[in-house]
C-alpha cells in the first residue's frame, strides 16, 4: 500500500478576513466586494488541475476550508464549489467536512446552510474568553458574542473546535487555568490551544509586543496539558486537544505524512513526491497556478519527521531516524522507543525542535 494514501485531504483556502488582527501572519487580507464568480472559476481551475494528477481510486476523507475567514463564503458559491469537487473527486461516506468559521463572521441560518451543504465540523476563532484580550488582540467580537456563537453552533453541530490563543503578555498561570476551565465546561469535542507567537511582519511584531518569558510559557504548557487530561480531552498534537473520536482527520493527513491537495491562494498539496504551492497573493494566483517541485527522499524525509514528531500518541518508525541521534534522545530522556517506534517523551516535546535536529539523518 502506499504509505501516503491512508488518509487523503483537499484544503480550501478563502483569503479574505473583515480586518486583520494584529498577531496574525497567516495569507489573509481585507476585501470588501471579492469577485465571487472569478474566485470559482479559479478554484475550479485548481480542481481540474489535481484531478489530472491522482488516480481514479483517490478517494478524499477530509475537506478543509480555512483562511482568512471562510465563513464569509456565500452559501450559493460554497454550494457550487461543493458542486465542482464532487463532480472530479469520489468523497468517502464519512467524509470530514471543516469549516473555519469567526464569531462575527456567522449568524446561527448560516451554520444551518453550511450543515445543508455537507459542512459537518465547524472551528471557532474564539482567542480568548477575556473580553480585555479579546481587545488587546484585536478581535472584533465581544466574548458574548463568542459564546453565542458556540452555543448556536452546538445546537447544529456535534463536531466543533474552538481555538485559543494563550501565553499572552502579563497572563498569569491562575488567569490560564481559570480560562481553559471555562473553556472546557462549555463541553466540546476539541480544543486548538496556541501559544502566542510574535510574527515579525505583523504590528505585534512592529510593535515590540512580547509573550510571556520561557519559564511561564512552559508552565502554561504544563498546566494546559494536566487541566486537559484530567478532563478526559486527550492532547494528540502538540497544541491540539480532543475527546476520543473527535481527532481532526484533516489535519491528521498533513501530520501523519498522507497525500492532500490544496487549491486557492496559498494553499501547498503534496501527492507522493510531488509538492504544489499556490501564488499567495490574490491575483498572482488567479494569473499563474500552482508551483510544482519534485521532492527528494531526503526532504519528504526530513518532513516526515517534522510532522510526525508532533503527533502525541502515534510516534514515528524509527528506521527513518538517524541511529546515533536516536540513541542520544532516549539516553536524554527525550524520547522512548516502542515495537520500532519512536515517541518523544514530555520532555522531549518541550524541546521539540532540538530533537527534530537531533533525530534527523
Ligand atoms: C487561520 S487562523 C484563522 C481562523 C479565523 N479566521 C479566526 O481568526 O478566528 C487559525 C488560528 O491560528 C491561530 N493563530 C493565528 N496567528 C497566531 C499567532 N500569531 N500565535 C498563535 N496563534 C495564532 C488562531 O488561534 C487562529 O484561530
Ligand atoms: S486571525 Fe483569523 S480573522 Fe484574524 S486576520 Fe488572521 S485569519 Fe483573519
Amino acid at each position: 500500500m502506499n504509505p501516503f494514501s491512508q488518509l487523503f485531504g483537499l484544503y480550501i483556502h478563502w483569503p479574505y478576513c473583515l480586518s486583520k488582527c494584529p498577531y496574525c501572519d497567516f495569507a489573509s487580507v481585507v476585501c470588501n466586494q471579492p469577485d465571487y464568480e472569478q474566485l470559482l472559476t479559479t478554484y475550479q481551475r485548481d480542481i481540474v488541475f489535481f484531478k489530472e494528477k491522482i488516480s481514479a481510486d483517490d478517494c478524499l476523507t477530509s475537506i478543509f476550508l480555512g483562511g482568512g475567514t471562510p465563513s464569509l463564503i456565500p452559501l450559493d458559491m460554497l454550494e457550487n464549489l461543493m458542486h465542482v469537487i464532487k463532480e472530479n473527486f469520489s468523497l468517502a461516506s464519512d467524509i470530514e467536512i471543516s469549516i473555519e468559521a469567526n464569531p462575527d463572521a456567522i449568524t446561527y441560518e448560516k451554520m444551518i446552510g453550511f450543515r445543508d451543504i455537507g459542512v459537518n465540523r465547524l472551528s471557532i476563532g474564539v482567542q480568548s474568553l477575556n473580553e480585555n484580550d479579546l481587545l488587546f488582540l484585536g478581535r472584533r467580537h465581544t466574548l458574548k458574542k463568542a459564546l453565542t456563537c458556540i452555543e448556536n453552533a452546538q445546537k447544529i453541530f456535534d463536531n466543533i473546535n474552538i481555538d485559543l490563543i494563550y501565553a499572552r503578555p502579563h497572563q498569569t498561570v491562575s488567569d490560564w487555568e481559570k480560562e481553559l476551565t471555562r473553556a472546557l465546561n462549555l463541553g466540546l469535542n476539541h480544543y486548538s490551544l496556541y501559544q502566542l507567537t510574535i510574527e515579525e511582519n505583523t504590528p505585534f511584531g512592529k510593535n515590540g509586543v512580547k509573550t510571556v518569558d520561557e519559564q511561564t510559557a512552559v508552565e502554561l504548557y504544563q498546566v494546559t496539558e494536566d487541566i486537559m487530561k484530567k478532563n478526559g480531552v486527550c492532547s494528540y498534537e502538540i497544541s491540539n486537544y480532543a475527546k476520543a473520536g473527535y481527532e481532526c482527520r484533516h489535519n491528521l493527513t498533513y501530520w501523519r505524512g498522507c497525500n492532500y491537495m490544496g487549491i486557492g491562494p496559498a494553499a501547498q498539496g503534496r501527492l507522493n513526491y510531488l509538492e504544489t504551492i499556490n501564488p499567495s497573493r490574490v491575483p498572482d494566483w488567479i494569473t499563474n497556478g500552482p508551483k510544482c517541485t519534485q521532492l527528494t527522499p531526503t526532504e519528504k524525509n526530513e518532513e516526515r519527521i517534522i510532522m510526525g514528531l508532533r503527533l502525541k500518541k502515534e510516534g514515528i518508525p524509527v528506521h527513518i531516524l538517524n541511529p546515533v541521534g536516536v540513541d542520544k534522545a532516549i539516553q536524554n530522556g527525550w524520547a522512548t522507543l516502542r515495537q520500532d517506534f519512536f515517541y518523544p517523551t514530555e520532555t522531549g516535546f518541550l524541546l521539540l525542535n532540538q530533537l527534530i535536529l537531533l533525530v534527523t539523518p
